[in-house]
């Protein structure tokens, strides 16, 4: 388990001139620095921000590594903790985060070579006290969280037998009610020992960081205070709502916390390293079995979430609202789960209750179903909402589509309309689309010479029907779906 690692073992960042906490001059919100962008995500050498990052970073089973980039949101950000296995620095002149030296604590260069026995007295000497430190940690980590947790700690002490203390302390029995998180008190413990690692995303919502949590990697989704109503509107959601399935993204815990004058807003979720369906579309053509998994996957998380559930582990219907490419997340396993519950309505038969929020945000207007776009849509119908999530599910399998291979063709990446509107289209340009003229997308020729394919473009062709309700619904689109995935493999022709 990689807490054990031990402390003495542990990282001592040099931090280059500059770098020092009591040596900077901090950058107003609209200065923007350069910064030198040394992780995955950098898109370019450089990178424009409010300040410079570098994160010395020890996670599960791997050796250290370091993070170079900018930082933008609110500057309170900076404020790292340092933990065994992250050490976070911010800086705030050009470059400032290019020139830092990392040695590791435990390595001592001028350590002398010691002769046989005296070498083998040390190791001895060695596992010994490493030996003890191991129990002490474990002890001491048990205290510091019990003396936080009070009840919860004893979820703590379970998970720290297993390999994975997120997996174990999420799959364990004690959550909020009838939600699908932790209780309060121990999101907001797990929340604040998250160590933001490198920010993976950014937009109007906000940005989403990679953050390191006991060295596991979580996702940290960083509301922009405009956006607050769709951060209240997720936490309720995951906290009252039981979610857990496997194409839905895990919920791990929120956070709110208030420094200075300004509110930070957390969402912290598993973490999938293809991020969303939108990057891993763009980076790689796909194989037609790939892009079927992609797809009933998709389809499964939409109809979990549409479908009620009665009984005590059951679950009201949940409408997405925002369905689209870049709100569903790819696995490891290259499955799909589904993202972004902010602006989600739920809706239960039984006690004829609807609850639509009061979230001022709209879904994206590329995505929006020609009911949305001339607001003949019934908002106080809960069905209504179902039908628009369809719209948008068929745009998705039509992304996928495009990037499939069939007998050697694959075309670019495209959004949805791409050839239709500009970029960042307004209403207005969507409405004229969508429902003056009564567009869709072209679906591409090639489908229709695969037996499988074809059912998938016939199956988007059902997803855009004017009449809302005449549209598939989720379980028809999943079933659907997965009976094009078991269909047998035209056998392979050989020469
Ligand atoms: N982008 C948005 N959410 C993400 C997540 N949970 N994991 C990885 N990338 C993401």
């Amino acid at each position: 388990m990689t807490s054990e690692i031990p402390r003495k073992g542990l990282l001592m960042l040099l931090v280059a001139l500059g770098l020092t906490k009591g040596g900077v001059v901090k950058a107003s919100r609209d200065q923007l620095v350069n910064c030198t962008c040394e992780n995955p995500h950098c898109k370019k050498p450089t990178c424009q921000g409010a300040w410079c990052t570098v994160v010395l970073v020890r996670e599960q089973g791997r050796h250290p590594q370091v993070y170079r980039g900018c930082g933008n949101m609110n500057p309170e950000l900076c404020l790292g903790r340092p933990t065994e296995f992250v050490n976070h620095h911010c800086c705030y002149r050009s470059f400032c985060n290019h020139n830092v030296s990392l040695v590791l604590d435990d390595v001592d260069p001028h350590l002398p070579l010691i002769l046989g026995p005296v070498l083998a007295l040390l190791i001895l000497v060695a596992l010994g006290a490493l030996g003890l430190w191991r129990v002490r940690r474990r002890q001491e980590k048990q205290r510091g969280l019990h003396s936080d947790l009070g009840e919860s700690s004893l979820i703590l002490k379970a998970s720290e037998q297993g390999d994975s203390m997120l997996g174990d302390l999420l799959d364990s029995d004690c959550t909020t009610g009838s939600g699908s998180g932790l209780p309060f008190l121990v999101q907001r413990t797990v929340a604040r020992q998250v160590a933001l690692v490198e920010c993976v995303g950014k937009g109007r919502y906000g940005e989403v960081w990679r953050g390191s949590w006991h060295g596991e990697s979580v996702a940290v989704k960083i509301f922009s205070s405009r956006d607050e109503q769709s951060w209240f509107r997720e936490t309720e959601i995951y906290n009252t709502v039981l979610l857990r399935h496997d194409n839905i993204l895990g919920f791990i815990a929120s956070d709110m916390t208030s420094r200075n004058s300004s509110t930070q807003l957390w969402l912290i979720t598993h973490f999938h390293e293809h991020g969303s369906l939108y990057d891993f579309l763009q980076r790689q053509p796909l194989e037609p079995q790939l892009a079927l998994r992609l797809a009933v996957s998709a389809a499964c998380g939409l109809a979990h979430l549409h479908v009620e559930i009665f009984g005590t582990q059951g679950k009201p219907a949940i409408a997405h609202r925002d369905l689209k490419s870049r709100n569903v997340l790819v696995k490891s396993d290259l499955q799909c789960c589904i993202a972004d519950l902010g602006l989600a309505v739920m809706h239960s038969q039984g006690s004829d209750y609807l609850d639509i929020g009061n979230n001022p945000r709209v879904g994206t207007k590329r995505y929006m179903a020609p009911e949305v776009l001339d607001e003949q849509i019934r908002t106080d119908c809960f069905e209504s909402y179902k039908w628009t999530d369809v719209w948008a599910f068929g745009l998705v399998l039509w992304e996928i589509a495009r990037r499939t291979i069939i007998n050697g063709i694959v075309e670019d990446y495209r959004p949805p309309f791409y050839d239709m509107v500009p970029n960042d289209p307004s209403f207005e340009d969507m409405k004229k689309v969508v429902c003056t003229d009564q567009q869709t997308p072209t679906i591409p020729n090639r489908l229709a010479a695969d037996p499988v394919l074809s059912g998938l473009a016939q199956m988007m062709r059902e997803c855009w029907y004017p009449n809302p309700s005449a549209r598939l619904t989720a379980l028809r689109i999943k079933k659907t779906l997965q009976k094009l995935s078991h269909h047998p493999e035209k056998p392979k022709v050989t020469h």
